[in-house]
């Protein structure tokens, strides 16, 4: 055997279980296929290269523009002419994904994991393990005991309307527009055309949401994303819901985007745009993986069965990340890829889906973990709730962001906290604190004793915890 592991993909499910693993003394490979426009290797997956960090980048850029020229006046600063320098913030952007690239180059080499560039496909199972073929500049074949799929997700297109990244958009296009569209169509109001959507906006495009679903953000608390689709709409964004998507047509080679729907009262609307992107979720990628070769089959919507363990149907083939059931998330995939290395180390971790946080990076900034107050009331579960509003915080009003709140669920009978959603500042990092507090099985008592420093925003936390006790001290 070359190796004890290959792990096919490099993003963030895929590396990390590669370092892992070598930190516990496998010998591990890991093959990825991503590129830069210079054919030089990009490992970091989606999330790397057009996905989590390249979105922030320009979501940051995007709101360092619209704070500068809107933002300034109140703190007494005058600001002349804002002047956008849209190529300028690209390079940023590229520049930040390649140092991240780079970055887990610098990891393999640290932690002696054999990075291999190229397309991987499995070409055998034999009695001792498996073969996989890994083409590109120079091809090899590599063998090992257990092989881990990481190869992440890809976007879903709608029926008949293929993405050409100039005028109608994936994430990836989206990222990369070298023009300001003036009038931008997103299909889809779900995590990207909410993110996507604001960077548009705030950099001048008038951007009109189409969804599908009559509810906004259903997987958030009801209270959010009410107090979210309103701030999103008194900044601009032309959210509408309850639509049905009839025609899509590109003009030939350039122009704009023809839309026919028929809105949530069933009347027939026509949209025109400049660009349009579609992020209406996305696939797990499978494709070209010589599955068949190993006894592997995707289920019916393309996913690999998994077990709780992350092991496939095949023993000694494993799968983590967004190629398999959970939530299609960076953190979630790094927690699997290290809970399966420990898992071939012979340790016994475990990842709990419930206190996994999401975190939506538009601002205000949606954040949330464990069940929403919509779950817990169909579940029937008797339960308390704690709110505190940020215009309560001093923190939140000397940085001039008062905006949203926390919320806080916890057990009627046993105080244990059982969601903590917030909308506001900052709410991605604010986060931490309720998962950490989830994972200890902590009560809402216990937070609201816990020393929070002055002025912090997490003082929310804490008043939000004295809250489901009916004893919040500023509010
Ligand atoms: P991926 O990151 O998709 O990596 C899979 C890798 O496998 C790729 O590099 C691919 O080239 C490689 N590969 C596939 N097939 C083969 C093959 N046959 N041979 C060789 N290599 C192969 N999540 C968050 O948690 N926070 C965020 O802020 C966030 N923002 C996002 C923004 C956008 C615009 C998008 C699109 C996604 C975002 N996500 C975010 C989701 C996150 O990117 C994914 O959940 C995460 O990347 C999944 O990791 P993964 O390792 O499973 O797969
Ligand atoms: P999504 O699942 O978040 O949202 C897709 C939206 O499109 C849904 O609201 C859905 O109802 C709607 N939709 C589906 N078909 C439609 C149609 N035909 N017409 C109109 N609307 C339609 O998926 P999205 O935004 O594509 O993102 C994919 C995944 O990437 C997310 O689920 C998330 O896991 C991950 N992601 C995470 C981020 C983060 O953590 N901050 C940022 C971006 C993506």
């Amino acid at each position: 055997m070359d190796h004890d592991l290959i792990v096919i993909g490099a993003g963030p499910g895929g590396y990390i279980a590669a370092i892992r693993a070598a930190q516990l003394g496998m010998s591990v490979a890991c093959i990825d296929e991503w590129s830069r426009a210079n054919g030089a290797p990009a490992p970091g997956g989606t999330c790397t290269n057009v996905g989590c960090i390249p979105s922030k980048a320009m979501l940051q850029s995007s709101e360092h523009y619209e704070h500068v020229g809107h933002g300034m006046a109140e703190h007494g600063i005058e600001v002349g002419s804002v002047k956008l320098d849209l190529e300028r913030m690209l390079a940023r952007k590229r520049k930040v994904v390649e140092q991240n690239n780079d970055g887990i180059l610098y990891l393999f080499k640290k932690n002696k994991v054999r990075f291999v560039h190229g397309h991987a496909a499995f070409t055998a199972r034999t009695d001792s393990g498996f073969e996989v073929a890994v083409g590109g500049a120079e091809p090899v074949t590599l063998r090992a005991r257990q092989v881990i799929i990481a190869t992440g997700s890809r976007p879903r297109a709608l029926p008949g309307v293929d993405f050409d990244e100039q005028r109608v958009l994936s994430n990836s296009g989206a990222l990369a527009l070298s023009k300001v569209p003036e009038r931008m169509g997103i299909i889809g109001a779900g995590v990207i055309g909410l993110e996507m959507g604001s960077v548009w906006r705030r950099l001048g495009a008038k951007v009109t949401v189409l969804e599908a679903l009559p509810e906004f953000l259903g997987a958030a608390d009801a209270q959010v994303a009410k107090e979210a689709l309103k701030q999103f709409t008194r900044q601009g964004l032309d959210i509408q819901l309850g639509v049905k998507i009839t025609e899509v047509k590109p003009a030939a080679r350039s122009g704009p985007v023809r839309l026919l729907y028929t809105d949530s009262k069933g009347a027939e609307q026509k949209l025109e745009v400049d660009a349009l992107m579609v992020s209406i979720g996305r696939l797990p990628h499978t494709e070209g993986l010589g599955l068949d070769k190993v006894g592997l089959k995707p289920d019916e919507r393309g996913f690999l069965a998994v077990d709780a363990d992350c092991r496939t149907e095949v023993p000694g083939i494993w799968a983590i990340g967004d190629v398999v059931r959970g939530p299609m998330l960076a953190h979630k995939a790094e927690e699997e890829g290290v809970a399966v290395a420990e898992r071939l180390a012979g340790q016994k971790p475990h990842v709990d889906f419930n206190t996994v946080p999401w975190v939506i990076y538009t601002s205000p900034e949606i954040a949330w973990v464990g069940q929403t107050e919509q779950a817990l009331k169909a579940a029937g579960r008797a339960y308390k709730v704690g709110s505190f509003p940020f215009l309560a915080n001093g923190r939140a009003r000397a940085l001039g962001d008062t905006t949203g709140f926390v919320k806080l669920l916890s057990d009627a009978a046993s105080d244990a906290i059982l969601g903590v959603h917030i909308i506001g500042p900052l709410a991605s990092e604010l986060i931490a604190e309720a998962a950490v507090a989830m994972e200890f099985k902590a009560s809402a008592e216990d937070i609201a004793r816990i020393c929070h420093a002055h002025p912090t925003l997490s003082e929310a936390m804490k008043e939000a915890a004295l809250a489901s006790d009916s004893r919040a001290l500023n509010f």
